[in-house]
């Protein structure tokens, strides 16, 4: 992660207001902003870590715990609420063990609340990653759970 971090501040060197768009660039790489990212970004922009988390948390878009292998996000927009998505949300929360915002303790799953995917014919709607799952329901989400647990078990045996 050190030279992915490195290699985006390098492409960012002598750019004024570069700050943002390194985080915006550290956070699409590295799914996340890290303690170890912010200290390199402090000593390369030669800002201090502690500006650095000031400008960071003013937007909302950045993050600064690792995320899940796999991010849920139930949509709570009106098409879906209307539909039941509130009781698909808790739900999910309920199997998963989290709430939203956070990550399962296998760091498989992250869960976020996001108000329209722009997909609104297919509500409920719930994604997972890139996939979408249109008229969700707790039945689809126990196939989806073992989807994503077969694919990491067959990920773990080719490691093997
Ligand atoms: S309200 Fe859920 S996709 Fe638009």
């Amino acid at each position: 992660m050190q030279k992915t971090i490195e290699k985006i501040i390098k492409s960012h060197e002598g750019e004024k207001g570069s700050l943002i768009p390194i985080l915006q660039d550290v956070q699409r790489e590295c799914g996340y902003i890290s303690e170890e990212a912010v200290a390199a970004i402090a000593k390369d922009v030669k800002i201090s870590e502690h500006e650095i988390y000031g400008v960071a948390t003013f937007y909302a878009q950045f993050r600064f715990t690792k995320p899940g292998d796999h991010l849920i996000k139930v949509c709570v927009g009106t098409a879906c609420h209307v539909r039941g998505n509130s009781l698909n949300l808790m739900h999910i929360k309920k199997i998963l063990g989290i709430d939203e915002g956070e990550i399962t303790f296998d760091y498989r799953f992250g869960l976020e609340t996001v108000n329209c995917l722009g997909a609104c014919a297919l509500a409920p709607l719930v994604t997972v990653d890139d996939e979408y799952y249109g008229n969700f329901s707790p039945i689809k989400l126990k196939k989806i759970l073992s989807k994503y647990a077969k694919e990491k078990a067959g990920a773990e045996d080719e490691e093997d």
